[in-house]
């Protein structure tokens, strides 16, 4: 027995440690799932910013826009501007897929670039959120940048112009002895065209719309939940009056 649960602990404490983000401080993401407005916008910045590269290969457009309450015209005008193989524009019913092939992007960036529908299930909202606001310059790296909690990162920083460029500042530890010097803070080296709130604001919404992609039923699993819970209260109730009927004339 005693080996048994000494096993459940050992197979369990990897996934803790990959969830922290190997040391790494990770902010608390501020999002909110069932504002669907900041998921909409997400869906925009995603566009915009990351679909050129990566795809959501899982998601449907028109899935997003049903949730989000967008029309087939709306799709058409925010979130559709690539063509199938016959140049012919993208069905609103297609699955969010780029062109850009697994053998061109080794080439380019020494890495395939992962498809993000799961993403933020797999390393959570919180490491999404830190990652995307902790690039900063690392002249050794071919990018030009390097990343708090993906360090030697393949991806560019794409949202500098947005962001501004960051400036890591190091301080000297002593572990086990040996002296290393590790990024102590981001600084603003380059400011860029939004403000460090307004950039927190479009992490987040990006953030919120990388959850929903994750898992699109939650808020309906969620309120499903609470109502089941509800239901099974009222039913214990019952349940409980109905045995005490049943067995008041047994003694
Ligand atoms: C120019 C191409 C490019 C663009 C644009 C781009 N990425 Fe990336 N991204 C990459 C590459 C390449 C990797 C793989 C990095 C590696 O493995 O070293 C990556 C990795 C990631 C990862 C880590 C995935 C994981 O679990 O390992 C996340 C999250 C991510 N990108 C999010 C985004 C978001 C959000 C955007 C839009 C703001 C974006 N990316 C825009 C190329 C890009």
């Amino acid at each position: 027995m005693k080996k048994q649960i000494l096993t459940l602990i050992l197979s369990v404490l990897p996934t803790f440690a990959y969830a922290a983000g190997g040391g790494v401080h990770l902010d608390s993401a501020p999002i909110d799932t069932s504002d669907m407005e900041s998921v909409k916008r997400g869906a925009k910045h995603f566009i915009d910013y990351c679909f050129s590269c990566h795809e959501a290969g899982y998601m449907r457009y028109n899935r997003i826009a049903r949730d989000t309450g967008m029309t087939d015209a709306e799709l058409r005008e925010e979130l559709i501007f690539t063509t199938n193989e016959k140049g012919e524009p993208t069905k609103v019913g297609s699955l969010m897929k780029v062109a850009m092939t697994e053998d061109y992007a080794r080439n380019v960036f020494g890495t395939a670039v992962p498809d993000l529908t799961l993403t933020a299930r797999a390393r959570g909202a919180d490491w999404v959120y830190t990652y995307l606001r902790t690039f900063y310059m690392d002249p050794y790296r071919p990018t030009g940048n390097n990343n708090l909690v993906f360090p030697d990162v393949g991806m560019p920083n794409v949202l500098s112009s947005l962001q501004g460029v960051q400036r890591a500042v190091y301080k000297t530890e002593t572990r086990q002895g040996v002296e290393v010097e590790t990024v102590d803070r981001l600084e603003l080296a380059q400011a860029g065209s939004m403000t460090a709130e307004e950039f927190d604001v479009f992490v987040t919404d990006l953030t919120n719309f990388m959850v929903y992609l994750a898992e699109p039923v939650q808020n309906e699993r969620k309120s499903l939940g609470i109502k089941v819970l509800i239901f099974l209260v009222i039913f214990f109730v019952l349940a409980y009056m109905l045995k005490k009927e049943y067995w008041k004339d047994v003694h």
